[in-house]
């Protein structure tokens, strides 16, 4: 039953689909696979420093989004005032607690929609950069690999179930790449400048 669920959780990344039928009774223990390159892709964003960069990304978002939040209530707040004067300004007009509450409900609704909107919105932009961050890693990560005749690529996080050994772990050749690109385009001589 273990090598069952195992497969079926690890069916989940595709990748390693094949092979969950062979030996289920022998062995609950999965043998090193040869040709997979497991990398970490948070140790990755700590070591580039994108980590910070994504987070700090999302903070903005985050202000920018509340920031609309706060004007949009002070609005309704502004448009509730107007209202309330309005109507304490014609008396004998129906009861205008009751139109007041109502167009309180309103707000509250209008309100609770824009708070969820925001949070959809942040959740998205947190997605849309990780998957920029795993995008700008992958090609070195397939150059590495490519490198040492390995075929696969697995996050370590994906790779939890699997033993794997030690030399499958691309991550330090990655970020090495990675901070030489980097150190390179910051080193490409700057256009000179005509004074
Ligand atoms: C998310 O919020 C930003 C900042 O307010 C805005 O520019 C963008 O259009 C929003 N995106 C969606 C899908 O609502």
């Amino acid at each position: 039953m273990k090598t069952l669920s195992a497969c079926s959780l690890l069916s989940l990344f595709a990748l390693l689909a094949t092979g969950c039928n062979q030996n289920a009774d022998q062995s609950n223990r999965a043998a090193p696979l040869s040709g997979v390159a497991v990398i970490d892709l948070d140790e990755v964003a700590r070591e580039l420093g994108s980590d910070k960069q994504i987070a700090s990304a999302i903070e903005k978002r985050k202000e920018v989004l509340n920031t609309k939040l706060g004007d949009l209530a002070k609005g309704y707040m502004a448009e509730f005032q107007k209202q309330k004067d309005a109507l304490e300004a014609t008396p004998n007009q129906g009861d205008s607690s009751v139109q007041l509450a109502s167009y309180q409900q309103q707000v509250n609704k209008g309100l609770s929609t824009a708070r969820a909107q925001a949070q959809q919105n942040l959740t998205q932009h947190r997605g849309k950069l990780i998957t920029q961050f795993r995008d700008a890693v992958l090609p070195a990560a397939r150059r590495v690999a490519k490198q040492r005749g390995m075929s696969v690529i697995l996050t370590k996080q994906d790779s939890l179930l699997y033993a794997y050994e030690p030399e499958a772990d691309i991550t330090a050749e990655v970020v090495s790449m990675l901070e030489a690109s980097m150190a390179k385009t910051a080193a490409a001589p700057a256009p000179a400048k005509k004074q």
